[in-house]
C-alpha cells in the first residue's frame, strides 16, 4: 500500500471513486472540473498501482483544515486503508503547521476510531459552512461535525525525520 499525492491521470478513477457513494448519499459529489481544481490537495492510496482509496486536504483558515472526499473501494474497506489514509491527512496537516482538522460526516464511528469526537456545528467558524450553499441537502445539513488536535511537534517529527 502507498499513499501519494493525485495527479492529472488519477481524475476518471478518482470521480468514479467517489461517485459511487455520492450516488448513496454518503459524501458530496464531486465534479471532473472541482477534481481538476483540487487536485493539489488530493491524496491517493494505490495497491498494486491500483487506486484504492481517496482524501483531500482542504485548509479552512489559520488553524483549521478539513478532510474532504474520503473513500475507500468497496472491495478494500475494512482493511485499515481509511485509517491511514485519515493519519496521513493528520501527518499533512502536522507539516503545514495546522493544528484542528475537521470532518463533516455520516461515519461517526469511525472518525472516533481515529481520534475524533464531535462538537456542535455551531461553534465552527463561519468559514466551514462558506461551500455549503453548494450542497444539494443545504440548508438541512445532518451531517455530523468532528475534529482531531493534531499534535505538532511529535508528528512533524515523524514526518521530517
Ligand atoms: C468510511 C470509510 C472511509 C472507512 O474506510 P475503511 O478502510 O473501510 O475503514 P478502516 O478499515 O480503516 O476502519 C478503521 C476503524 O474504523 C472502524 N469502522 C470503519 N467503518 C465503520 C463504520 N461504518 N461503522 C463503525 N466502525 C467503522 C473499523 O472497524 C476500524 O476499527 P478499529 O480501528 O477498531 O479496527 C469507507 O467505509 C468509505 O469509503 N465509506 C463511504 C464513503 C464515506 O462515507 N466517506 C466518509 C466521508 S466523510
Amino acid at each position: 500500500m502507498n499513499i501519494r499525492k493525485a495527479v492529472m491521470s488519477d481524475v476518471d478513477t478518482i470521480y468514479h471513486l467517489i461517485d459511487i457513494y455520492a450516488k448513496e448519499g454518503k459524501l458530496l459529489e464531486r465534479t471532473h472540473a472541482s477534481i481538476y481544481e483540487n487536485l493539489q490537495s488530493l491524496y491517493v492510496v494505490t495497491v498494486e498501482q491500483e487506486i484504492v482509496g481517496v482524501a483531500g486536504l482542504h485548509i479552512l483558515g489559520k488553524n483549521l483544515a478539513e478532510i474532504r472526499s474520503l473513500v475507500v473501494a468497496p472491495e478494500h474497506a475494512g482493511k485499515g486503508i481509511g485509517k491511514q489514509l485519515v493519519n496521513h491527512i493528520m501527518k499533512e496537516t502536522a507539516k503545514l503547521e495546522i493544528e484542528q482538522l475537521l470532518s463533516l460526516t455520516y461515519q461517526v464511528e469511525f472518525f472516533k476510531r481515529c481520534g475524533f469526537t464531535i462538537v456542535e456545528k455551531e461553534t465552527m467558524p463561519q468559514k466551514v459552512w462558506k461551500d455549503c450553499i453548494n450542497c444539494p441537502k443545504f440548508p438541512a445539513c445532518d451531517e455530523t461535525a468532528m475534529v482531531v488536535y493534531v499534535p505538532q511537534h511529535e508528528l512533524v517529527k515523524v514526518v521530517n525525520g
